[in-house]
């Protein structure tokens, strides 16, 4: 049975004292569930919000890192910082570092490999934009972001390797996939995962969707065979939004 995430991405959002009300919240109404529930608040809340979650059912993520162990990079932050907060799970290649911050498919590529080093749970997130779409080329997009942060890392090493399928079109416009479009992908990205991976490494993948997730659409979205849970943005910023997700998820 291939694990099941449901992860809130807090993106640049709530100061320590803002964190800790809403993972208070969470806390106090996380159902029973078989779906792992991920938290990721920026990184000046990991802290606390670390100390928060000990003992809980919560685990904890942080959304970006960079590939050195240290050095003279202002105003970045280290894997092994991050590990000795008692993060465990990493989002790497979120569209909005490739887009807004400029990173490549190389940097996202040498992120994985510290991530695994360290002992981080990489979410390693791909997708087309919307004109990739258009053109027809969406599968293309995806193979190549995965084969490229994938390269030279063996089964082994990827053992804890959680993929998120985020199109660029459908995070933060409210306008998400389709279950149709959702699974279509999902499938095609266990195919690759296959080709380059083994089937058996493909079939125990979880791979999560992102964009637009809400309460209203979850069910629709995780009942798709290959969709493994979700990625959430805005509506992970509510306890209502987030647990509502957790609650309507397909079990
Ligand atoms: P969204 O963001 O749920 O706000 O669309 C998803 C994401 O960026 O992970």
């Amino acid at each position: 049975m291939r694990k099941k995430i449901i992860a809130g991405n807090w993106k640049m959002h709530k100061t320590v004292r803002e964190a800790e009300e809403l993972v208070g919240s969470i806390l106090k109404g996380l159902p029973e569930t078989h779906y792992e529930v991920v938290v990721c608040p920026p990184f000046t809340a990991l802290y606390r919000i670390s100390q928060l979650l000990e003992g809980s059912r919560l685990k904890l993520g942080a959304q970006n890192m960079h590939y050195e162990i240290q050095g003279a990079f202002t105003g970045e932050i280290s894997a092994p910082m991050l590990k000795e907060l008692g993060v465990e799970y990493i989002i790497l290649g979120h569209s909005e570092r490739r887009h807004i911050f400029g990173e490549s498919d190389e940097m996202i590529s040498k992120k994985l490999r510290r991530a695994v080093e360290t002992g981080l749970k990489p979410v390693l997130c791909v997708g087309e934009k919307l004109e990739e779409r258009e053109r027809g080329l969406t599968e293309k997009v995806i193979e190549r972001q995965l084969v490229s942060a994938l390269e030279g890392l063996s089964r082994e090493d990827l053992d804890d390797l959680v993929v998120a399928y985020e199109p660029v079109w459908a995070i933060g416009t409210g306008k998400n996939a389709t279950p149709e479009q959702a699974q279509e992908v999902h499938a095609f990205i266990r195919s690759k995962l296959s080709e380059l991976l083994g089937e058996e490494f493909a079939d125990s993948r979880t791979i999560l969707y992102g964009g637009s997730v809400k309460p209203h659409n979850i069910y629709e979205l995780t009942k798709e065979e290959d969709v493994d849970g979700a990625l959430v943005g805005g509506a992970s910023l509510s306890a209502e939004s987030f647990l509502g997700i957790i609650e309507k998820a397909h079990k």
